[in-house]
């Protein structure tokens, strides 16, 4: 397998693992087990067809055994099992989980919260990534681990600690309120700058110096949502810092092995600018996790892979960790159900993925995770997790081919940013329980539902190819993103506007005049007030071609310039004005979407979108069937994921032989199955193309 980043490809570098196809395996902690396992475990992964695992991940404190002491033998040892069955090697750096003894000896090397109370031991991560002492520790540990294991033939590839952030997210403590300060300080060079661009004259909250900026630490009212929005980016900037000190020690000492930290693109209200964070790696991977109550879950899994696809620039990404069953922290814990670890797999696979992991390989007998599910369960081989897994050795054995080809570029793109998403988290609005994700993922299912191939961009990529570009809740936009986006449908090109979107500009100031701010040129039209309506409460809508809709959550105002209705209230306080819009820009469109829909009315009026647009579906099935397209220089791969619990017709419109079954494709998807299509490569079967995200 070949890793070709956009960043690595940038300096001119490319990296050749020593493994076919498509990677398949999982975290493995064998520091929980007798050397007598590890034999059980090699051949267990063999027979399930795992090619690759992770090993480290929390495994400082059997490590670095005390101060400066360390301890390889063990590792060793599992190295040697492991590369004995050929399955190669990801190693992590074990900084992750602090040991004890570290903790106890230097404990302001953890985390403080809000309050003002320290992070103590029992956890994993809660260290701060401020900490100059931590980062001495962390980095002495990464320079003998990689100079012991430099030459190790069973070394692919290295896996900085583990989802930087998710546990050590925001720290209060002292050493990171210097480090924000001196941040701040870099960012805007003089107080006035500072006050002017924090708004600080509200509640004469006036800085007189640096010294008075701290982080948002506890207060009884919510805090300046710019200083919230910049402690963001600090943080982010921070968090990175970490990940870049350990990144550099490892490209001194091992040049020739690929560097990745596990993201977690999906976790809301995240603190990390992950698109910012890819440039830095050589290949980007994800971890995912479905939530088990969320009927729709393989939908916002979707979403979730296209937008790592995006965050790689199109480029093959890996998923780390995902689950074999239920996992432990949900509260009522799903099993999943019978397929459905197949289906939640080849669909990562269908959208970019070139590695299928999981945490973790054995299932725990002890610790904080004993009741999350591994592909060895605590039952043991015999049982339906491990034979899935097994099974699903075989198919992604079978399907290798596809690995290194790329999803064709979308005919649509939906725009997400992480500053935008902090700035919609960070301030009061009059709706404050309609979650960030909401938006983008209803409208990336009614996409997916149509069967358009998406991609989901930043907002300052290139924009060139695509039909249709879909704004939701880009509630943060810079000024030259609508002079882009107006160009853009000048020249023919057709763009979705969805409210709470271009409302504050890069400081998080509202931009005046009338909403949505940014876009009110591009939509030709302006809102003077918003109207959000109460929780349960609805108001039928009436489309030009007749259709009755249901508008919740929000309304607004609308008073249009250019811009026609497209769909206006038919009763309530706003009845006979407009709730969607069309504006004609040059050749092009722009819409705008000032209310919520029903998932089945979105599809309905996404679908007019489509047909003005000229989209042509990448197949012809049902919605429920996920249809997507990977193409290496001579084939197409067509992937058909059914989610109903009955057959699905499925039709290319040519040919297909399905690599799953070993068959030619008749047509006939079997209820919950997975078919991998390959064709001959069609003529506008054009690859996303790497592009440079500007600075
Ligand atoms: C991830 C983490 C893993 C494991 C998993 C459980 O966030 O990286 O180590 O804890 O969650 O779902």
């Amino acid at each position: 397998m070949i890793i070709r980043s956009a960043a690595s490809d940038r300096r001119g570098k490319s990296f050749t693992v020593p493994v076919d196809g498509i990677l398949y395996g999982g975290d493995y902690n064998p520091e929980q087990w007798s050397p007598q396992v590890w034999v059980e475990d090699a051949a267990l992964m063999q027979q399930a067809g795992v090619t690759v695992v992770t090993l480290g991940v929390f495994a400082w404190g059997t490590l670095e055994v005390a101060d400066n002491v360390f301890d390889f033998g063990w590792l060793d040892r599992v190295f040697e099992i492991l590369h004995e069955h050929g399955i190669a090697v990801i190693l992590a750096t074990p900084t992750a989980a602090p040991p004890m003894w570290l903790i106890e000896s230097d404990p302001e090397i953890m985390t403080t919260d809000a309050s003002g109370v320290r992070t103590g031991s029992g956890g994993r991560l809660g260290w701060s990534p401020s900490s100059s002492t931590f980062r001495g520790y962390a980095l002495r540990m990464v320079e003998r681990l990689a100079t012991h294991y430099a030459d190790h033939p069973a070394l692919v590839l290295w896996h900085v600690s583990n989802e930087l952030g998710n546990e050590n997210g925001y720290d209060f403590g002292e050493e990171s309120a210097e480090a924000f300060r001196l941040w701040v300080q870099a960012k805007y060079p003089t107080v006035e700058q500072l006050n002017r661009a924090w708004g600080t004259s509200f509640w004469g909250h006036t800085f007189t110096s640096f010294s008075q900026v701290t982080p948002p630490r506890f207060a009884r009212t919510n805090h300046n949502p710019a200083l919230l929005l910049d402690f963001d980016r600090f943080t982010s900037h921070a968090l990175l810092q970490h990940y870049l000190a350990e990144r550099d020690v490892l490209r001194r000492i091992t040049p020739q092995i690929p560097i990745t930290t596990n993201f977690m693109v999906m976790r809301s209200g995240g603190v990390q600018d992950y698109a910012a964070w890819a440039e830095e790696t050589d290949v980007v991977s994800n971890d995912h996790y479905t939530i088990g109550a969320d009927p729709l879950r393989h939908e916002e899994l979707s979403f979730s892979a296209d937008r790592t696809r995006g965050i790689a620039h199109g480029a093959p990404w890996l998923l780390m960790e995902h689950a074999a069953g239920s996992v432990n922290w949900q509260g009522r814990n799903a099993s999943k159900t019978p397929g459905e670890l197949t289906r939640n797999s080849l669909a990562h696979v269908a959208r970019g993925a070139d590695a299928v992991c999981f945490f973790q390989w054995r299932q725990s007998a002890a610790g904080a995770e004993q009741f999350h599910s591994g592909m060895v369960p605590h039952a043991g081989p015999d049982s339906a997790i491990f034979r899935e897994v097994t099974a699903l050795g075989r198919t992604l054995h079978r399907i290798s081919e596809v690995s290194g080809a790329r999803l064709s570029r979308g005919d649509a793109a939906l725009l997400w940013d992480q500053q935008a998403v902090w700035a919609f988290n960070s301030t009061r609005k009059p709706a404050d329980d309609i979650p960030f994700h909401a938006m983008p993922l209803a409208l990336h299912a009614a996409l997916n539902h149509h069967h358009v191939a998406t991609d989901v961009i930043a907002p300052t990529a290139d924009l060139n190819g695509y039909r249709l570009v879909v704004v939701p809740h880009l509630f943060l936009a810079h000024p030259e993103l609508a002079a882009r986006l107006t160009a853009y449908a000048e020249a023919g090109g057709h763009v979705l506007v969805s409210y709470l979107s271009g409302i504050v500009d890069r400081t998080g100031a509202v931009i005046l005049g009338g909403y949505p701010g940014a876009f009110r040129d591009l939509l030709g039209l302006r809102a003077d007030e918003f109207h959000p309506l109460m929780n349960a409460e609805t108001l039928p809508i009436v489309t030009t071609a007749g259709a009755t809709w249901t508008a919740s959550d929000w309304t607004e105002s609308l008073q249009l310039g250019t811009a026609t209705s497209y769909a206006s209230y038919a009763s309530g306080r706003l009845q006979g004005s407009p709730a969607i819009t069309e504006n004609p820009v040059g050749a092009g469109t722009a819409s705008y979407l000032s209310t919520r829909l029903g998932a089945l009315e979105l599809d309905e009026y996404v679908g007019h979108l489509i047909e003005v647009a000229g989209i042509r579906p990448l197949a012809s099935a049902p919605r429920e069937v996920e249809i997507t397209r990977r193409s290496s220089t001579e084939h197409d791969y067509f992937f058909a994921i059914n989610h109903l619990q009955v057959d699905a017709q499925v039709d290319l419109g040519r040919p297909a032989f399905d690599l799953v079954t070993g068959t030619a494709f008749d047509g006939q998807l079997v209820a919950g199955s997975v078919a991998v299509l390959k064709t001959e490569r069609s003529e506008d079967g054009a690859v996303l193309k790497t592009e440079r995200r500007p600075d």
